[in-house]
């Protein structure tokens, strides 16, 4: 991998003219049931070096609590592996969405990802990972809180934790997907 991260990494600071982009990979182990796919590090994860540290980080271990999953049932890692920003007008460097060009460096390094972890379940967060796995006609607004088959694992699209936090009236159906996916796995494990 070293070798490998040292080439993305020249590879990114000629793309971005120097500017200093910190890679944060995935966590978890390898055979974790679950993957978590977010959108990018933020802020925080990019100052960390890991991924979901920061608000939505919080908003996740909410999340395994409400499902009874032990933290090593899951491997968490994002669709863009640095923190893609711009200046806002004030002047400060701020999250943005990642471009297509971003996510389509990286969906390589993703689908070898997914296949060296291997888990059953792939929980997408938002539209930037549902749709770099299933193609730019899923939106989340439909897929999210149905289980899907998607090369032979189970696909579950939920909405990003953000959006929540942006828009509270999602606050329910958010809880909903999250306590079906909760009972499914419980079934099952
Ligand atoms: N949001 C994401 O999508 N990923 C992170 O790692 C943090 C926030």
């Amino acid at each position: 991998m070293d070798r490998f991260q040292s080439e993305l990494t020249d590879f990114i600071h000629r793309l971005y003219e120097g500017e200093r982009k910190v890679l944060v990979f995935g966590e978890g182990e390898i055979g974790a049931p679950v993957m978590m796919i977010g959108e990018a590090p933020g802020e925080q994860e990019s100052l960390q070096g890991r991924p979901f540290v920061g608000k939505a980080g919080r908003n996740l271990d909410a999340f395994l609590e409400r499902a009874g999953m032990d933290r090593r049932a899951l491997y968490v890692t994002n669709t863009v592996k640095f923190r893609p920003t711009k200046q806002s007008a004030a002047g400060r460097t701020v999250n943005r969405p990642p471009t297509q060009e971003e996510v389509r460096l990286f969906l390589p390094w993703l689908l070898r990802e997914i296949e060296l972890v291997g888990p059953r379940y792939i929980l997408t967060l938002g539209n930037v990972p549902l749709k770099a796995l299933t193609g730019r006609g899923s939106v989340i607004g439909d897929a999210h809180g149905q289980f899907a088959e998607w090369n032979g694992r189970l696909l579950y699209p939920m909405y990003h934790p953000a959006s929540v936090i942006y828009n509270p009236s999602l606050k329910d159906v958010y809880q909903r997907d999250i306590d079906r996916f909760a009972a499914r796995f419980r079934g099952e494990h």
